[in-house]
C-alpha cells in the first residue's frame, strides 16, 4: 500500500486513483500526463501487462473527458528485447490513444536508448501527428543537433535539463552550469524553429521566465511541464496563465522513484529520512527497480 508519505510524488498505486488525481487537477485548469512506474522490463508478459493497461488509461482518459495525456519508459514497452517489440506495443497505446486526441509521450532514459526512442518516433509522428511526443535531455550533449533533426516533424518535443542518469563525459555535460546553458540554448532554438509549440519541463523558475519571454518574441505556443509534489503552488499560478502538464506517476512500483524524488527535493528529506527507516525496518526497501 502507497504509504501518506509517497503520496504527495505519487498519485496512488492503481490506474483509479491516478484518474482521479487528474480530475482533481483538472479542477485547478492543470493537465494530467500519466505515467505507470516501471522500467526496463526483460520478460515479454511485463511488456503486454503494460500496454495494455496503458491502451485501457488512454481509453479512460478519452471516455471520462479528462485533460490528460500518458507518458510511457522506452524500455517499460520492451526496448530492452528489441526495437521491433517497442515499437508495436508503442503503436498498441497510439491507436487507442489517436482516435481520443490523448498525446501519448516517450520519456528520454539513458543515453544507451536514445537512438531507438529517437528512431521510433521519427518513424511514428509522421502518421500520429501531434498525439505523439519526445523528450530531449540538455545535458545530452548531441541534442542540439537531434533537435534540428526533429524541427521539421511532426510531433511534440519536451525539453528537460537531463543529469538523472549518471552518463559518462564523452557524451554528456556534468557541471550544473554548463547543463544549464544547454537548457537555455534548446528553448532558444525550439522556440525560433518550433512552429507547433514545445514542451518546458523544469521546475526552474528562471528557465520558466526564460521561456515566457521567448514566446512573447518568437509567438511560438507552449506548455509548462513539472512532476507531481514539485512546486504545486506555482503550477496553480502558471495555470491561470499558461498551459500546464502536470507529470502524474501512479502503480506498484513507486518505492525508487520516491526515493528520487525525496532526495532532489531538500525540503523533504527528514521526512523521507523517517519514512526510508520505517521501510527498512520493515524490510520493504531492500530491492527496489531502478526508476527515474
Ligand atoms: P533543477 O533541478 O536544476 O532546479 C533548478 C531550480 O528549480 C532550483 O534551484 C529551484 O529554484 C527550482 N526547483 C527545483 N526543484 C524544486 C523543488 N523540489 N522545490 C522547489 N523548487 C525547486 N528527465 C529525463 O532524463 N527524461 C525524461 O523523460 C524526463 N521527463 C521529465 C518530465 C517532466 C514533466 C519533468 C518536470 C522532468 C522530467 N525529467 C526527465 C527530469 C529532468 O531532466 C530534471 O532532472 C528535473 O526536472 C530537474 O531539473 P529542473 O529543470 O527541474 O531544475
Amino acid at each position: 500500500m502507497l504509504p501518506p508519505v509517497a503520496r504527495q510524488f505519487v498519485a496512488g498505486e492503481t490506474s483509479a486513483e491516478a484518474l482521479e488525481h487528474v480530475r482533481r487537477l483538472n479542477e485547478l485548469d492543470i493537465n494530467g500526463m500519466l505515467n505507470r512506474l516501471g522500467t526496463h522490463h526483460r520478460d515479454r508478459r511485463r511488456v503486454r501487462d503494460d500496454a495494455r493497461a496503458y491502451r485501457l488509461l488512454v481509453e479512460d482518459v478519452g471516455n471520462t473527458g479528462l485533460e490528460g495525456g500518458v507518458s510511457v519508459k522506452p524500455s517499460q514497452l520492451g526496448l530492452d528485447l528489441g526495437a521491433d517489440v517497442f515499437r508495436d506495443s508503442l503503436r498498441e497505446v497510439l491507436e487507442a490513444a489517436a482516435p481520443r486526441d490523448v498525446v501519448v509521450w516517450l520519456d528520454m532514459e539513458a543515453h544507451a536508448s536514445t537512438d531507438a526512442t529517437l528512431a521510433a518516433f521519427e518513424a511514428l509522428a509522421p502518421e500520429y501527428g501531434e498525439g505523439i511526443g519526445v523528450c530531449l535531455q540538455a545535458n545530452l550533449k548531441r541534442s542540439r543537433e537531434d533537435l534540428d533533426r526533429l524541427a521539421d516533424l511532426p510531433g511534440k518535443v519536451r525539453l528537460v535539463k537531463g543529469g538523472a542518469y549518471d552518463e559518462p563525459r564523452a557524451v554528456a555535460y556534468r557541471d550544473r552550469d554548463r547543463m544549464d546553458r544547454a537548457y537555455r540554448d534548446l528553448l532558444e532554438a525550439a522556440f525560433e524553429r518550433f512552429d507547433d509549440g514545445v514542451a518546458v519541463a523544469t521546475h526552474d523558475p528562471a528557465m520558466v521566465e526564460h521561456a515566457i519571454s521567448l514566446h512573447e518574441r518568437y509567438g511560438t505556443p507552449f506548455e509548462i511541464q513539472m512532476l507531481m509534489g514539485v512546486r504545486p503552488d506555482a503550477q496553480v499560478e502558471l495555470a491561470k496563465e499558461y498551459d500546464v502538464w502536470q507529470y502524474v506517476p501512479y502503480g506498484t512500483r513507486w518505492k525508487r522513484y520516491f526515493l528520487n524524488r525525496v532526495t532532489e527535493n531538500g525540503r523533504t528529506v527528514r521526512f523521507a529520512a523517517r519514512a526510508l527507516l520505517e521501510g527498512v525496518r520493515r524490510g520493504d526497501l531492500r530491492s527496489v527497480p531502478a526508476e527515474r
